[in-house]
């Protein structure tokens, strides 16, 4: 069990004017932002991050919806992070995501689905030093 996990406010969230709140509702949950910027991917970026979907027949508009325009990346702290973080941002889907979590509140679809989390303790490592350079993490 680690303490870290990342994430990624998604380009609809952000243009959805939803980053106060979904950062509100992170902070809420008691996890403690160790990193954060706006930045955006690059096609070959979005491609790389989720490469491990390359098969899968969402991989070419997950690319490009992900690369459309700015996200906010972070890294946050807390205890049982990736577990709890999955818990608090709910389903893939929304339509089948539970009341009160980020996906449910703020997703417009299973594509566009308003947040990242990390799936592991390796990958949110992995996912962490894709975007931060350590010493951008406090
Ligand atoms: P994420 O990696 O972004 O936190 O999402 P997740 O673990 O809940 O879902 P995952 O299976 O890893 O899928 C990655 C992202 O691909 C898009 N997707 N689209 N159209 C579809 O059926 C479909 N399925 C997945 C979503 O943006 C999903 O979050
Ligand atoms: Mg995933």
């Amino acid at each position: 069990m680690s303490n870290i996990t990342f994430t990624m406010i998604k380009p609809d969230a952000v243009a959805d004017g939803h980053i106060g709140a979904i950062i509100g509702k992170i902070s809420g949950a008691g996890f403690k932002i160790k990193a954060m910027k706006l930045t955006q991917l690059t096609v070959s970026d979005a491609k790389k991050f989720y490469e491990v979907h390359a098969e899968r027949p969402f991989y070419g508009e997950l690319v490009e919806f992900m690369s459309s325009g700015p996200i906010v990346a972070a890294v946050l702290e807390k205890e049982n992070a990736v577990e709890d973080f999955r818990k608090l941002i709910g389903a893939t889907n929304p339509a089948e995501a539970a009341e009160g979590t980020i996906r449910k509140e703020f997703a417009r679809s299973v594509g566009e689905n308003a947040v990242h989390g990390s799936d592991s303790d390796e990958n949110a490592a992995i996912e962490a030093s894709f975007h931060f350079s350590g010493r951008e993490i406090f």
